[in-house]
């Protein structure tokens, strides 16, 4: 099973201030020197955290596997085109939501779908649709022609983090994996992930890769810190002589 890093977040931080720092192609970078095999961003349609330019540098220097999360509109087939990542995730979008809410329904707008994953497929780009561990909706993608899912562990992660009863929802995805593997996809999943309810979605053997962000960077941000603070300290004890700004 392989790892895919969304990195997002680190955009988000960057874009909290609106300057340069952190860059997410250097956490990129950091997570495939680590052992991540694929690099995962969320292109939004209000740029809120990766930003075009973000991508295009990825698609340089990714050595991996650079998977773009996308919602089926025309701007955005057209940048895949341009850009053209290894991966295309199409995923449903909503300006005001605070992170993917759902799987995209491919049922309602199986026509879009269609012809936004036959478009990319036809620019050699490969194509995932992120959905809800429902067999229906399986069924479509396999039906339209996308050659990857990637099911939504959502539902499973908000259960584990509640204390709720967390097997149903882990049933439907061990099912919708299954399924979908004997329909000759190729399964991905992923939200909500983390390093407590990893274990679960790890067993399902018919997955071939998670996508994780959120936990990881967080952890980052913990294990980090020491050795950000300690670099501070040891300037301020020590300051380096100061050269002029250039002219
Ligand atoms: N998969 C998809 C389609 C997503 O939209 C996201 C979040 O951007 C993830 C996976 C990763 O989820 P998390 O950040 O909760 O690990």
């Amino acid at each position: 099973m392989r790892l895919a890093v969304n990195i997002d977040h680190i955009a988000t931080i960057r874009e909290a201030r609106k300057t340069d720092e952190p860059d997410p192609v250097a956490a990129a970078m950091i997570c495939e020197l680590a052992g991540a095999q694929g690099i995962t961003v969320h292109l939004r349609g209000d740029r809120r955290h990766i930003q075009d330019r973000d991508v295009e540098i990825l698609r340089k220097v990714v050595t991996t596997h650079l998977n773009v999360e996308m919602a089926a509109t025309t701007e955005m087939v057209r940048i895949a085109q341009t850009i053209k990542p290894h991966q295309v995730t199409l995923v449903p979008e909503r300006k005001d939501e605070v992170t993917t809410e759902g799987g995209l329904d491919v049922v309602l707008h199986s026509g879009n779908v269609e012809k936004m994953a036959r478009q990319l497929l036809d620019a050699r780009i490969d194509v995932s649709i992120f959905v809800d561990p429902d067999l229906e909706q399986v069924r479509h993608c396999h039906k339209i022609g996308a050659p990857k899912i990637e099911i939504n562990t959502g539902k499973f992660a908000d259960a584990w983090r509640d204390g709720a009863n967390w097997h149903p929802p882990l049933e439907k995805i061990a099912l919708a994996a299954r399924a979908a593997k004997k329909m000759g996809l190729a399964v991905l999943a992923g939200h909500g992930l983390t390093y407590r309810n990893i274990d679960a979605i790890a067993a399902i053997v018919e997955i071939e890769e998670l996508n994780i962000g959120h936990s990881i960077i967080s952890r980052a941000s913990l294990v980090g810190l020491d050795a950000a603070v300690r670099e501070m300290v040891a300037l301020m004890r020590n300051p380096r002589p100061v050269t002029p700004p250039p002219r």
